[in-house]
């Protein structure tokens, strides 16, 4: 058996940014710039990259950025003026207040009070049901399983597969990946399950699967010998895990790894994605590609 088609999520979302920018330089012609607003609580160190990344990327996509950075003991009630504002705001199209919250503010209070228009993150509840009734052209989409489903685009239109019918088995039922997932993968009409901690017997339910999703967050839990052959593996986890070694600094190496075990999968996959490299890159690429679909909606384009 032949090693399993790579999918390369850095020029798979590399193109997403080039059609964001493409769609961004029409809209500005009519006399409209996207504006995306990021909201960063405290001085959490990963989420400070996210957030720079997320501004990074906004701007070499033409768009307006702003980043609003505040204090860790900011209060909820001033959390909500500031959303309530870029509401109003006309230039800001999209909206995403970072997570994790500060403890004392009640997260779901400060992301539902976002305009649902403007929720680039797809997590208001009015997102949600969109979703979950089939209304995709007026959702808006959380951007990890949107950058997912079309990484399995690229993975059937290399293989030469169709997606209605097929078994799809997702592993993780968070609001964030597994649910929206499986809302994706029933509007492309595959048959689909969601598995999680308390399936039994889980190896069999995933070697079901034509199309696989882990997002788990468990260091390559999926083995080969769970991968239906030729089964299309997409793997959304990110863990660190200790590596071999010292770093210059001195201090022990750690490396990334899926929710998946690679190198079995791509024995046995007809496609697989790579950690890093692969869904990861398409989460701030599909931020992009829904805070242009917001500015178009809202602008009548
Ligand atoms: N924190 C980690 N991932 C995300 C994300 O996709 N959106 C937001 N708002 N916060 C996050």
């Amino acid at each position: 058996m032949s090693e399993a088609y790579v999918l390369d999520g850095k020029a798979i979302a590399d193109g997403v940014i080039e059609e964001v920018a493409s769609g961004t330089r029409a809209l500005v012609a009519r006399g409209v710039k996207p504006g995306l607003a990021t909201v960063l609580v405290g001085a959490d160190p990963a989420s400070q990259v996210y957030v720079g990344a997320k501004g990074k990327a906004a701007e070499s996509c033409g768009f307006y950025s702003v980043q609003h950075t505040l204090p860790a003991n900011t209060g909820e009630a001033e959390l909500l003026a500031l959303v309530a504002s870029l509401n109003a705001d006309p230039a800001v199209h999209g909206i995403l207040v970072q997570l994790p919250l500060p403890g004392h503010v009640n997260a779901p209070r400060v992301l539902e009070s976002i305009d649902p228009r403007k929720d680039v993150d797809g997590f208001h509840p009015v997102n949600v049901g969109l979703l979950s009734i089939g209304e995709m052209g007026r959702a808006l989409i959380p951007c990890t399983p949107a950058g997912a489903m079309i990484m399995i685009d690229k993975a059937c239109e290399a293989l030469g597969a169709t997606l209605a019918g097929k078994e799809a088995v997702i592993i993780g039922r968070s609001n964030i990946v597994g649910k929206p997932m499986a809302q994706l993968m029933l509007s492309r009409n595959c048959t689909v399950t969601i598995a999680h901690s308390r399936t039994r017997d889980l190896p069999e339910v995933a070697q079901r699967a034509d199309i696989l999703v882990a997002a788990v967050g468990q260091p390559e839990m999926v083995r080969g010998s769970w991968v239906k052959p030729g089964a299309i593996v997409i793997d959304v986890g990110i863990n660190r895990v200790p590596g071999e070694g010292l770093d210059d600094a001195g201090k022990p190496k750690t490396r990334l790894v899926g929710d998946v075990a690679y190198a079995e999968a791509a024995r046995v996959a007809g496609a697989v994605t790579p950690v890093p490299g692969g869904v990861g890159r398409m989460t701030i690429a599909m931020l992009m590609a829904n805070t242009l679909e917001a500015a178009k909606r809202a602008a009548g384009a």
